[in-house]
């Protein structure tokens, strides 16, 4: 509760902070309402808008709104709506409700034309809003970015809320890798993950990714085969879970193979642990890239997949032919949460470069950031082809990838939170905390 009610204070003072920095006396903020199917009355599942989430501590419905004024005391309007459709909405309840004013109410206009001064809104925009208050200012990009910005930077009570998804992604994660020991097919190692992480599939913060075999390779694989493969030499499970909307975002690969791909997945491992070591605070998130890139190459290397030097691979982008994407990125209330490349409060933009055109966080790391660590090693048939298009002198041994293919490939993804202390590696907690 005390954990709770500094979060408050933190939230309060980035937000009167920014309402007095752009000139606003409040703000509204649209958890957001249901949105349909074309031609249809089956609404899309409801993800509360990220900014309203924030600021409670259960899971939002849709048509609730907070509202938060430069002296007020921030004020929750729920969705007093008697539905014998659905279930009702119900009055929030909870000894954190004495830091809210809190009013049911059953549409826009029974509120909103009673707020005076100047206001801003945030979220999604109801079709009705221009017409009962036009002079609204609204998703004011200026206070946007400082507030997105800020939400890099986790409470402790937002770690509490982090560490819970973890935990409930771990208990999902030990279960599929038994499915996938037992030679059970996608679809059922997938079901094990939900079940085990206690979830629906529309309660996932991302689609969960299950490749067995080949499939590996499949960056963001969407299918699950109900076919049990006739032979099982590798899962790789990309999955989390959700905690009053906060996410976790883990990956992990398991082997049948003790040859080279079984040792090539250790080698990742200590390569990926090595990374995590690295998130330390004022470290370029690019440098940590490079440093992947680096790691892959030499593993590349070692195991005589690739005969160039590092350096020769690095100039010649052969890592990432078989690491093609980002090392990470920021985690909270979005998988990918917001400002990865925003390096200031105004907005500046920090786009990568071109070596790392998949790198979604080109901040520099600063206590309190939660971020995931994620290198990979693949055999992705496309990128093998565009590689020997391209480049005759690539030094790879063509005989000896044929063989990998068969395996997929290998990602061990983990989410860290930056402390002053060094990095916090939230994943590995829980894997070492649960049982089995
Ligand atoms: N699960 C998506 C990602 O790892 O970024
Ligand atoms: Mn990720
Ligand atoms: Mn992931």
């Amino acid at each position: 509760m005390q954990q709770y009610a500094n979060h408050l204070d933190t939230l309060r003072v980035r937000y009167q902070t920014a309402l007095s920095a752009n000139g606003y006396d409040q703000v509204i903020i649209n958890a957001g309402q249901l949105t349909y199917y074309a031609d249809d009355d089956h609404a899309h599942p409801f993800h509360p808008y990220p900014f309203a989430q924030q600021w409670l501590p259960y899971r939002l419905v849709p048509n609730t709104f907070v509202v938060i004024s430069l002296h007020d005391k921030p004020r929750l309007i729920w969705p007093a709506q008697e539905d014998f459709w659905h279930v009702s909405p119900q009055e929030p309840q909870g000894e954190w409700t004495e830091h809210w004013r809190i009013t049911g109410a059953m549409t826009l206009k029974d509120w909103l034309p009673s707020l005076s001064g100047n206001i801003a809104w945030l979220g999604p925009v109801p079709t009705e809003l221009n017409q009962l208050a036009p002079q609204i200012a609204v998703n004011p990009s200026g206070m946007k970015s400082t507030l997105a910005y800020q939400r890099a930077y986790k409470t402790p009570y937002e770690v509490q809320w982090l560490i819970e998804a973890s935990e409930r992604g771990v208990a999902g994660h030990r279960a599929a890798k038994q499915a996938f020991y037992e030679g059970l097919s996608e679809l059922e190692i997938y079901r094990a993950f939900l079940t085990a992480s206690g979830q629906r599939e529309i309660d996932e913060p991302y689609p969960g990714i299950v490749g067995v075999n080949a499939s590996a390779a499949v960056l963001h694989y969407e299918h699950k085969s109900p076919r049990r493969p006739d032979s099982a030499r590798t899962l790789l499970i990309d999955a989390g879970a959700q905690a009053n909307g906060y996410a976790s975002d883990i990956t992990r690969t398991y082997t049948t193979s003790d040859g080279l791909f079984g040792a090539l997945l250790a080698d990742m491992d200590v390569l990926q642990r090595n990374l995590v070591a690295g998130a330390t605070v004022g470290t370029a998130f690019p440098e940590l890239h490079t440093r992947a890139l680096q790691g892959v190459a030499d593993i590349l290397r070692q195991h005589k997949l690739c005969t160039l030097s590092v350096d020769e691979q690095m100039a010649k982008r052969i890592p990432q032919v078989f690491y093609p994407h980002g090392l990470g990125h920021l985690l909270g209330l979005q998988v990918h949460d917001l400002t990865g490349h925003q390096i200031d409060i105004m907005g500046t933009v920090q786009k990568p470069t071109e070596e790392a055109p998949f790198l979604r966080l080109t901040r520099t790391l600063e206590t309190d950031m939660v971020l995931t660590i994620e290198p990979g090693l693949y055999f992705i048939p496309m990128l093998l082809k565009h590689m020997t298009d391209t480049h005759h002198q690539h030094g790879c041994d063509l005989t000896l990838i044929e063989q990998l293919m068969p395996f997929g490939g290998i990602r061990i993804e983990d989410n860290i939170l930056v402390t002053a202390q060094g990095p916090r590696n939230l994943t590995r907690e829980a894997f070492v905390d649960s049982a089995g």
